[in-house]
């Protein structure tokens, strides 16, 4: 019972790159005349990136011609991350961090970049977790379970017992497929199925961690059935029941 792990995405919850990933996006949509906004990047984040060369350009079906599209943008993206530095990291990881850690919590990076390991060398922060899991070790990306799963596998730890922070509505989608509680980074317009909504990692702290886990693993021993809202409804968090 209880909590025993917290797997982080990586883009755009412990460092800025979701960013990077809109601005390659970006230029590589001027390029092409396509329309291309921070609206429809929504939809990109957590999305592998041929997944999202597929969306941004849905004519084409020629496979050749999307993979050399997606090479393109991974050029520039790789470019754009050269700049990163460890004082890239988002304000409260290392806290956050070291309090789970002391805790005996497992830690994981579950990402759909195939530049994880990269973007975590730059940051210098690859051997604060316990295991890393990412793009080019699994066949479905977000919402698809693959990359948080392959966590706990690595972690050894229940799923139930994890929790995934998240920026990205197809990141929630994963962890709960994968029958995970899911913290979402951003708002709640945008992360509307998120067990719980903060403004960033500076907001977590294995006290929240610990009651959304136990709340959930309640819910699904049946403790509460009726699906309606439960936790704190006010101001900018809430917790909606999942297992109705
Ligand atoms: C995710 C980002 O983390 O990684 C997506 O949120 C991105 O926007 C995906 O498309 C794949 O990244 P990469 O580095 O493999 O192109
Ligand atoms: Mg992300």
């Amino acid at each position: 019972m209880g909590l025993r792990a917290v797997i982080f995405d990586l883009d755009g919850v412990i460092t800025d790159t979701s960013r990077f990933h809109y601005l390659c996006w970006k230029k590589l949509a001027d390029q092409h005349r396509i329309f291309f906004d921070e609206e429809f990047n929504e939809r990109f984040k957590g999305v592998s990136r041929k997944d999202c060369v597929r969306m941004l350009f849905p004519e084409i079906k020629d496979d050749v011609q999307l993979h050399e599209l997606a090479e393109q943008k991974n050029r520039y993206y790789v470019e754009m991350i050269r700049q990163i530095t460890p004082a890239d990291l988002f304000d409260g990881t290392r806290e956050l961090l070291c309090e789970l850690h002391e805790h005996g919590i497992k830690t994981a990076i579950g990402s759909a970049s195939k530049n994880t390991l990269l973007v975590l060398q730059k940051l210098e922060i690859a051997h604060w977790f316990d295991a890393i899991a990412d793009g080019t070790e699994v066949a479905h990306s977000k919402p698809a379970p693959d990359v948080f799963e392959l966590c706990a596998r690595k972690l050894r730890v229940a799923c139930s017992q994890c929790v995934v922070v998240e920026d990205a509505q197809a990141g929630i989608q994963a962890a709960h497929a994968a029958g995970m509680t899911a913290v979402g980074v951003g708002s709640r317009d945008l992360l509307p199925e998120a067990d719980w909504v903060v403004n960033s990692v500076r907001d977590v702290d294995l006290e929240l961690l610990n009651r959304l886990v136990l709340e959930n693993q309640r819910l699904r021993a049946g403790e509460d059935k009726k699906g309606r809202q439960v936790g704190d409804t006010g101001g900018d968090h809430w917790v909606v029941c999942r297992f109705k």
